[in-house]
Parts: structure tokens; C-alpha cells; sequence
């Protein structure tokens, strides 16, 4: 079957620079733009409808089948139908379209987020200036349990009742990638100064990591992270260890 309509011609025609643009290009080059390739496909169908209607016979072939598409002249029985199927999914299309550019992702930013940023300089070697007694553990438990289990969880695994939806998710403290990770003079920085408190690098995700240093003092912070590598059975960084 050769192809005689315009309009035939100018659908392939369009499909083959969709195709051409977003798949085979960037093989060679930068993948485009979207917009760009919504303006070259907008440039084609204009340049298609340019040539197809110099001539009166050129603009009824061309036009002719759109015209007739839309008015429902000629279109009976199957096609009939197939006319009105498309009349009542283009309005859908349109709306799912807006829906998905409109709707907010919750996928991260292409730029990677360093997930534990050097703290500033006047926290860096504090040590827990109180012992490591039973009593300071419960106490840093029990204000745990107050303030921190319902993002990061009665069992220590990020998982409490009020973590849901936050993105980057409270940290899982029972993880070895966390707080084992960590000297306690971090988790200190971290917990008084918490998401806003983060440098540039720590961004552009939004840590919901509340700023402590109002509500707790010193003391209770230091008793926290006491309790917190108790309870999630892990043990702080050391100097030591890292030399
Ligand atoms: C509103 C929820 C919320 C509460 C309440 C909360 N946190 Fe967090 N916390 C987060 C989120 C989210 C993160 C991960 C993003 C980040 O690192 O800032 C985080 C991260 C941390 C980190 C950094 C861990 C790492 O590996 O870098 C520490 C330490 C921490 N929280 C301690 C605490 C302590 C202690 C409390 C209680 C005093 C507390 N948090 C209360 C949401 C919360």
C-alpha cells in the first residue's frame, strides 16, 4: 500500500522525528530538552501543513479527513464509534497530563546529597562530658521515648508512628550505616542544630529533623545519645578506631 494522504505522510512523518529525537539522538549527543522536541515536532506539522496547502487539492487532502473527523461526516457504523471513543479520551488525556506535571514528586533530585556533611568546627572531638552509668542510659531513654521515638521509633528503626511521609525518612539508628558510623560529638551537632542546621551539601532534600537546641539542654542531649546507642545496640565512633 503506498501512502497518498498528507495527512498519513505527515503522522509518519511525525513519528519518525519523535522516535529520531528521543531514543536515537542522544545516542550520539545530549539526550534534548522535552520542550525542544515539542517545538521541532510543532515546527514539522507546521512545515507540513505549509507545503500540503499551496495548492486548493493539496489543503482538501490535507485538511479533508480532520474536517470530516471532526463534523462525523462519512463516519457510520465502527468508525462512528471509534470517532467518539477518541472524542471522550482526549479530554482524559489532557487531564491526566496536567495531573502528572501538576502532582509533586516524591522522587529525589538528581543531585546527590551527602547524607552526613562535616559538622562545624566547634563540635568536632566534643566528648560525653557525663559517665556511661545505668542511670544516665535511663534517663536519656525515657526523654527518647518523649521526643525522638515518634520519628525514630520506640524500637530505634525509623519506623515511629509519625515517620511516615517525610523524605529523607527519619534515620534508622539500629542500621549500621548510621549513628555506629558516628562519634557522639556529631550526633550532638545533628540533634541541637537538626535539618536546618544542615550545610549546603546536607541539602537539597528537606530533612525534617526538628532543631533541639530550644526544648533540650546539654545535659539532656548528651543523655540521649547515651541512651540512643543503648537502645539501638550500637556503640559511637571512637578516635581510637580510626587511627
Ligand atoms: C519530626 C521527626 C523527627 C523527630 C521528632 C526527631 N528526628 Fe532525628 N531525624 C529526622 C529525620 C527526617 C532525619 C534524617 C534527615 C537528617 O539527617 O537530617 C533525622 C536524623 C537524625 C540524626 C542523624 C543520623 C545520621 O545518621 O546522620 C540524629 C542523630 C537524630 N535524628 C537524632 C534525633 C534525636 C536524638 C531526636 C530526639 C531528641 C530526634 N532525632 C527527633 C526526624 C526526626
Amino acid at each position: 500500500m503506498t501512502m497518498k494522504n498528507p495527512l498519513a505522510k505527515t503522522a509518519v512523518l511525525l513519528a519518525g522525528m519523535y522516535v529520531f529525537l528521543t531514543w536515537i539522538l542522544p545516542l550520539f549527543t545530549a539526550p534534548l530538552p522535552a520542550s525542544l522536541i515539542y517545538l521541532y515536532l510543532a515546527l514539522t506539522v507546521a512545515a507540513a501543513a505549509i507545503f500540503y496547502t499551496m495548492s486548493g487539492a493539496g489543503l482538501d487532502d490535507f485538511m479533508g479527513p480532520i474536517g470530516r473527523f471532526l463534523t462525523g461526516e462519512g463516519h457510520a457504523g465502527a468508525t462512528g464509534t471509534a470517532r467518539l471513543v477518541v472524542f471522550a479520551l482526549f479530554p482524559l488525556l489532557v487531564g491526566w497530563q496536567t495531573y502528572a506535571k501538576l502532582a509533586p514528586s516524591d522522587m529525589p533530585p538528581a543531585e546527590n546529597r551527602t547524607i552526613h556533611p562535616a559538622p562545624p568546627g566547634e563540635f568536632v572531638g566534643l566528648a560525653n562530658p557525663f559517665p556511661r552509668t545505668p542511670g544516665n542510659i535511663a534517663t536519656g531513654q525515657g526523654l527518647y521515648a518523649a521526643y525522638c521515638s515518634p520519628c525514630h521509633g520506640g524500637n530505634f528503626d525509623g519506623k515511629g508512628p509519625a515517620s511516615v511521609g517525610f523524605n529523607p525518612p527519619p534515620a534508622n539508628f539500629s542500621d549500621p550505616g548510621t549513628i555506629a558510623q558516628l562519634q557522639e560529638s556529631y550526633l550532638f551537632w545533628r540533634i541541637k542544630k537538626g535539618g536546618v542546621g544542615l550545610p549546603v551539601e546536607g541539602m537539597p532534600w528537606k530533612s525534617a529533623m526538628p532543631r533541639w537546641e530550644k526544648e533540650l539542654t546539654d545535659e539532656r542531649i548528651w543523655k540521649i545519645i547515651m541512651g540512643e546507642y543503648a537502645g539501638a545496640g550500637q556503640s559511637p565512633r571512637t578516635w581510637e578506631e580510626e587511627e
